[in-house]
């Protein structure tokens, strides 16, 4: 099977390109291009059986019936979420979607507690002024988090990831699923009003869905405690950014960490640095001492790329060898 491979890093290749030359894959074939899987490139699969593609490209019906009309059988998503792929439509133009669910959760919980700790202990202030030879401490006071209460939305794997890390911190952990964790005997299950209410850290680990869409909001935000540190690695659509900012201008949170945002589809992974900022949003977000963003990291360590990369080329077998093995969509 031929794979179109869209958006390629050097790091994807680096990875895919070790599994390429072992003998399990050797029926696989893969073309990197650098262009992201978007309505204008999906034509660029004319002629390929299947396309890989990440979080941050465009599946949208129009993608996806050009990529039927190019005969492509099968899209790859070489990510858990999948809320950028127009599923329905995959289904109706008999093409199969795979995914790489869970596969490293600690790589995102480990940077949702990496953006806590900067965000709290402005190690991204403390740095620069270091490196300016300004030892002075003002305006880097942090609070502790031994003995606060931690509130997981969402408990899945990443979830039950942070929760743990949390635990570990000699934090009092409470969670909000709507499909509760019985592994996790040191969460306390409560409802989202109580999660919002008590928790001193909310770290946000539910998929971004219908019903989810901008959970944190204007109403939701007035309802957490003053000088709350929120915390969002999951899709940035989870909070509806308007209100976030307002709620930061009016001294709500001790501090924000950001992975993932609204804007940032057609951005992110991108080196714009020579380019002046479209969004205002982004801008503002930015403007504030207290916010730390990061660009969809959260999955970026070696052990996750290369479980990333394995999982892929395990799902292209399956489907050569018309196995399921349940990373369908
Ligand atoms: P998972 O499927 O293991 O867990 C998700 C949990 O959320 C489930 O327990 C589910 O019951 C719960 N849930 C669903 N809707 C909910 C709601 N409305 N309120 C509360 N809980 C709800 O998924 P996993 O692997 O833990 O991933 C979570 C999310 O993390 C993904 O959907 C993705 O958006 C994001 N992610 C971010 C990455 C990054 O690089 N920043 C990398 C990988 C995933």
């Amino acid at each position: 099977m031929n794979i179109l491979f869209f958006g390629t890093k050097s790091y994807d290749r680096e990875f895919f390109q070790k599994l390429i030359g072992s003998g399990a894959y050797h029926d696989l074939e893969i073309t990197f291009i650098e262009p992201n899987l978007t309505p204008e490139t999906a034509r660029l699969a004319e002629g390929f059986e299947a396309v890989c593609a990440f979080v941050n490209m465009d599946l949208c019906e129009k993608t996806i019936r050009t990529l039927q009309k190019c005969g492509v059988k099968l899209i790859l998503m070489r990510c858990a979420g999948f809320n950028n792929v127009d599923l329905e439509t995959a289904k109706a133009c008999g093409i199969t979607v795979m995914r790489v669910p869970g596969y490293s959760p600690e790589a995102v919980a480990e940077h949702a507690m990496a953006l806590v700790l900067t965000a709290d202990r402005h190690m991204h202030k403390a740095y620069i002024k270091c490196r300016e030879n300004n030892f002075n401490l003002a305006g880097l006071m942090g609070v502790n988090l031994y003995g606060k209460t931690a509130g997981i939305i969402g408990t899945g794997k990443i979830g039950a990831a942070m929760a743990r890390i949390c635990h570990g911190f000699g934090m009092r952990v409470i969670g909000y699923d709507v499909y509760p964790n019985k592994s996790l005997d040191f969460v306390e299950y409560v409802d989202f009003e109580h999660l919002l209410s008590e928790s001193d850290l909310i770290s946000l680990h539910c998929p971004l869905t219908e019903e989810n869409y901008h959970l944190i909001n204007k109403d939701t935000i007035q309802k957490m405690k003053d000088g709350v540190i929120l915390v969002n690695t999951s899709r940035g659509a989870l909070i509806k950014t308007e209100d976030l900012i307002q709620g930061i201008r009016d001294g709500k949170f001790f501090a924000v960490g950001l992975d993932v945002y609204e804007e940032e589809t057609g951005t992110v992974y991108e080196d714009m640095s020579d380019r002046i900022l479209e969004h205002s949003t982004m801008a503002r977000l930015l403007s504030f001492p207290n916010v730390m963003v990061t660009s969809h990291q959260g999955f970026f360590t070696q052990e996750a790329l290369q479980a990333i990369s394995l999982t892929t080329m395990d799902n292209a077998l399956a489907f050569v060898e018309g196995r399921k093995n349940g990373n369908e969509l």
